[in-house]
């Protein structure tokens, strides 16, 4: 073997090392990336989550000016889950190879009648989001992305968790019925109730 093909195979060598270790060195992402199609619906929700949190914002608002404390810390500690979830999705969307956006902000109502229409309210809006969730399921059935249904798995429980909730406030609120006294043991009783997260 000549000086010439000794080189050639030594630099052969090299590259072919080079080869090895970029290719255990680059971030290769084995998971399937986001389809558009689920991608755009989970950025719909984004918006929706986005909405929500903005729309017990402007409630705990409300209770705050009118003195109602327990009833406001409730509100604004619901303003924060609902971010949360918001959160939960963008960092999904963007590990999945998609690209989380942040949504128009919608401006919500800026006040509300009595205690008892704000959570008719809140109950109706957390409806809605079950509906927008379920169908967001059954769209992941259809498109067979099975990762993205488990993931939308812990908002399904999480509805369930949020309707049982808002029923439950408007049973306690339709016995109150128009006693000030118990209102004012329900606000304290809704400020003592821990937040989930
Ligand atoms: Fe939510
Ligand atoms: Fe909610």
């Amino acid at each position: 073997m000549n000086v010439k093909s000794m080189t050639t195979n030594i630099a052969a060598s090299v590259n072919a090392f080079a080869a090895i270790v970029l290719l255990f060195a680059a971030p290769i992402n084995f998971n399937i990336m986001l389809n558009k199609k689920i991608e755009s619906a989970l950025n719909e929700q984004i918006a929706l989550e986005h909405e929500s949190s903005q729309y017990y914002l402007s409630m705990a608002s409300w209770a705050e000016v009118k003195g109602y404390h327990g009833i406001t810390k409730f509100l604004y500690l619901q303003s924060d889950e609902e971010r949360a979830h918001m959160l939960k999705l963008f960092h999904y969307i963007n590990e999945r190879g998609g690209h989380a956006l942040v949504p128009d902000a919608k401006i919500p109502p800026k006040s509300f009648q009595t205690i008892q229409e704000i959570f008719e309210q809140v109950l109706k809006h957390e409806i809605k989001v079950s509906g927008e969730i379920n169908e967001l399921v059954d769209m992941c059935q259809k498109e067979k992305d099975y990762t993205t249904n488990n993931f939308l798995q812990w908002y399904v429980a999480e509805q369930i968790d949020e309707e049982r909730t808002a029923r439950n406030i408007l049973d306690k609120l339709a016995l109150i019925g128009s006693d000030k006294g118990g209102l004012y043991l329900f606000d304290n009783e809704l400020g003592a109730m821990p937040g989930k997260k």
